[in-house]
Formats: structure tokens, C-alpha cells, sequence
């Protein structure tokens, strides 16, 4: 089929080349120049594991096509994703800025009959006000669907061809027949459904994994009153196929770039309906204490924190992301800097330029190209991300850099056992 995508980020991108290893001739478009230029070289601006190998391929079998004309990426088309940012409002409301200017550069420039998709995580309602501002501008006929994204980045392109179910808004027969062909290799379950249906599984989802993670936190924090192990306490829960092992792992709250902002839109969503939806208040309210909690943690080891030195390892909101939206580490850092503290920071991918330019951190923060490097001089550690590097790291030498053997682990990575042994002043999740 002939696809193009609005929107050439994580999600974007991963559809368009997912789609073209699929067969289809993929157009994406953004309005961020700079971002298709290298695109067309073949250059990512962000790190996503397989992603960019895949990309230089397509572009040389002339399977995808990187544009900032709206007329060429409108044009001809079968479908037409809408791939683009939906960020969180001062107010905890998504900002449909993004999608309503894609509805209107695409109202403008449409043709012919095609399918409007929207694959952006939207609030139930946005399908219909596509709809309308497309309509506005256009006297072709087209149709608009909903078809959220589940995707995990660091894992988003096995994600994307293995997905676990596929979810399609549809209002008529046409648009859901074309989506159905699009997907038709695809052997998992197909949701066909409403419009508002599709856009609120998409929210429900992604709120109750967060609500996943709030309360495991919160068994944690009982755990460590009451002398239990949280791990193993997972460990046992996870088991029954009722609860599941995922997202069960104590640590210092959820991040990244889609849970805090959809969970808040959720909320959102309900108050604009009169409803209160006390549960995910309080999911947020955890979730926003385990960052406090991480600090408080620290002046149990370090004391008071004025001039005091930390090193963070990991900086991106999971591990295998350059992803520094919405991350825990952020938070704490800021935290740890309104305590006087001094920071030390390592991560094996976040660009530290960008980070600088998108965060302006007032205080003092050093980066660092080493993990051991980063250690010296400083007064503790504080794991922030469970990179893998991080797990199999040297507790000898990481005792020998630091200045006092104190270590922070937000993600349980270190076991117990041979912290002990190594002499280190250790404090973790759930676990005394
Ligand atoms: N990142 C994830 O893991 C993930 C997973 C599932 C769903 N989602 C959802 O998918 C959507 C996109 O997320 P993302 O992480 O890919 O965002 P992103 O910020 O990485 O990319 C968005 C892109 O859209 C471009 N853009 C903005 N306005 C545009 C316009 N009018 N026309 C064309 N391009 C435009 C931006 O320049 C940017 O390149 C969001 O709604 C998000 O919640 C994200």
C-alpha cells in the first residue's frame, strides 16, 4: 500500500520502516527540516536498537522516503498515519497542537479517498475532531481511524512486528477493511471497534501498568517496615497468571515519555467528565513520593547533602533508550541539587549535549565517558536506570573510587549478598 507517516519520532519512524519491511512504500513527513535532512542520510537523532540499520536499508531499496512537503506526503496516498507528539499541558490535558496542524496540512493537500489514521496517543473525542478539521478544508471523501501504538521503546521494532493485539477504530466498513488488509500478516488478535473505544484502550492501558508500578512501590515501602523481600514478594505475585511478572519491579517510580503525561490526560479526561478518578490520583501521588523517597534514602547514608558529591549512573527514563523525557533520574537530580548536592553523572547513551540544552540544570553536574571515572571524588552512588553494564559492574572498584563506600540502588540490580560482603553502606527498594 501507499503509506505516509506524519510525525518522524520514535513512533513514526518505527511504523514507517515496519510497514515498508511489510511491502509497502512508505513516505514520512515532519516538520522539523533539520530532522528529515539527516534522516536522508540516513542519520537518526536518537538511539532505538536496530532502527537505524534498518533505515539506511529501506533508503537504498527506495522502500521510504523522507520529505517536509505536505504535498508529496498527502498525495496519492492509501493511508496516512498521524504519528505525532502529544504532550502534557500545564493543566495534565494532552496538547493537540501537533495533531490538529497534521489534520489541516493534510485537509489541505488531500486528493483522493484515504485513511486518516490516528496512531498518536490521543483523548477519547480526538477522532472526531480530525475528522472535522479535515473536513473543513477538503471535498474529498476519507475516513479516520484510531490505532494506538503499543510499542516499548528500546524494543520498539520487535514490538511492532510481534504485537500482542492490534486495535482498530473504525466507523464504516471501508476504512476498517483497508486497515484489516494492511495488518493481515499479522497473526495476533485484531480489535475491531469504535473510534472512542480504540482511543480509551489506549489510555486505560498505558494507566493501569502505571498503577502496576505505583503499587509495587508502595508493597515495597511496606516491605522495608516489615522486614520482607520485594523481590521476592514480585517474584511470588507474578507467578499467578492472574497479576503477571511485568511491570512488577519496585523501584523509583515510572517516566519516560508516555506513562506521567497519559496517566495525568487520564485523569484529566474524567474530571473534564465530572468524574473523580481517585484511584490514578493516587497512582500519581506514589509515584511522584518514590522520587522523594530516593533522597531521603540518600540522607540516611550521606547525611546532610550541602556539598556533598553523588555519582548517577543511568540517566535515561529505562535502559536501551536515550529517552530522557519525563525520567526519574531528572527528577532526583533536581532534588538532589536542591539539597546542595554536587552531581557526577553516566550513561552509556543519553547525549549530554541535548540533555544540558533541553533540561538546564542551574546547579552543579559533571558528565562523564566512564562509569568508574564518574565514581571518584564522590561521597556515594545512586543507580538511577538498571542498564545492563550497571548489573555486571565491579563492586571492588566501585569502592575503591568512592570517597565513602554508600550506595543508593533505585532498581535493585546489586544483590544483597555481595554488597555485603564488599563492605558497602547499601540501601535499596523494599529489601532490609
Ligand atoms: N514513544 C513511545 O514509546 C510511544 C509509544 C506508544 C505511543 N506513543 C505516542 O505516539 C505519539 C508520538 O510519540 P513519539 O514518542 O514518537 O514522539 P516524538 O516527539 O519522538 O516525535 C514526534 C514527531 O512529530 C513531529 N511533528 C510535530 N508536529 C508535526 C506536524 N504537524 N506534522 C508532521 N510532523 C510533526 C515532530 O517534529 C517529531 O519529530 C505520542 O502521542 C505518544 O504518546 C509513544
Amino acid at each position: 500500500m501507499r503509506i505516509s507517516i506524519f510525525g518522524s519520532g520514535y513512533v513514526g519512524l518505527v511504523t514507517a520502516v515496519c510497514l515498508a519491511k511489510l511491502g509497502n512504500e512508505v513516505i514520512c513527513y515532519d516538520i522539523d527540516r533539520e530532522k528529515i535532512d539527516k534522516l536522508q542520510k540516513g542519520i537518526v537523532t536518537f538511539f532505538e536498537p536496530g532502527l537505524k540499520d534498518l533505515i539506511i536499508k529501506n533508503l537504498a531499496e527506495k522502500k521510504i522516503f523522507f520529505t517536509v512537503d505536505p504535498l508529496f506526503a498527502v498525495r496519492d496516498r492509501d493511508i496516512i498515519f498521524i504519528a505525532v507528539g502529544t504532550p502534557q499541558k500545564k493543566s495534565g490535558e494532552a496538547d493537540l497542537s501537533y495533531v490538529k496542524n497534521a489534520a489541516n496540512e493534510i485537509g489541505k493537500n488531500l486528493k483522493n479517498y484515504t485513511v486518516i489514521v490516528n496512531k498518536s496517543t490521543v483523548p477519547v473525542g480526538t477522532g472526531l475532531l480530525v475528522e472535522n478539521i479535515i473536513e473543513k478544508r477538503n471535498k474529498h471523501s476519507f475516513d479516520v481511524v484510531s490505532n494506538p501504538e503499543f510499542l516499548s521503546e528500546g524494543r520498539a521494532l520487535y514490538d511492532f512486528m510481534n504485537p500482542e493485539r492490534i486495535v482498530i477504530g473504525s466507523r464504516s466498513l471501508r476504512p476498517k477493511k483497508i486497515m484489516n488488509k494492511l495488518y493481515e500478516s499479522f497473526s495476533c488478535p485484531m480489535i475491531n471497534t469504535k473510534v472512542e473505544t480504540a482511543e480509551m484502550i489506549k489510555y486505560a492501558s498505558n494507566a493501569f501498568l502505571a498503577t502496576k508500578i505505583s503499587f509495587i512501590n508502595e508493597i515495597a515501602n511496606i516491605c522495608e517496615r516489615v522486614g520482607a523481600d520485594i523481590e521476592e514478594v514480585s517474584y511470588g505475585m507474578g507467578l499467578d497468571s492472574r497479576i503477571g511478572n511485568k511491570f512488577l519491579n519496585a523501584g523509583v517510580g515510572y517516566g519516560g515519555s508516555c506513562f506521567p503525561k497519559d496517566v495525568k490526560a487520564l485523569n484529566n479526561i474524567a474530571a473534564v467528565n465530572e468524574y473523580d478518578f481517585k484511584l490514578l490520583k493516587s497512582v500519581i501521588r506514589v509515584n511522584n513520593d518514590q522520587r522523594k523517597l530516593i533522597v531521603e534514602k540518600a540522607e540516611r547514608l550521606l547525611g546532610d547533602l550541602k556539598e556533598k558529591k553523588v555519582c548517577v549512573w543511568g540517566l535515561s527514563y529505562k535502559p536501551d533508550t536515550d529517552d530522557i523525557r519525563e525520567s526519574a533520574a531528572i527528577d532526583i537530580i533536581k532534588l538532589f541539587h536542591k539539597k546542595g548536592a554536587i552531581i557526577n553523572a553516566y550513561d552509556p547513551k543519553v547525549n549530554y549535549d541535548q540533555l544540558n540544552k533541553e533540561v538546564k540544570f542551574k546547579n552543579k553536574i559533571v558528565f562523564y565517558m566512564n562509569k568508574y571515572d564518574a565514581l571518584k571524588n564522590c561521597h556515594g552512588l545512586f543507580i538511577a536506570t538498571e542498564w545492563n553494564e550497571f548489573r555486571k559492574a565491579d563492586l571492588k572498584r566501585i569502592k575503591s573510587n568512592l570517597i565513602e563506600p554508600n550506595v543508593i540502588d533505585g532498581r535493585n540490580i546489586f544483590e544483597i549478598k555481595s554488597v555485603n560482603k564488599h563492605g558497602f553502606n547499601y540501601l535499596s527498594i523494599g529489601r532490609s
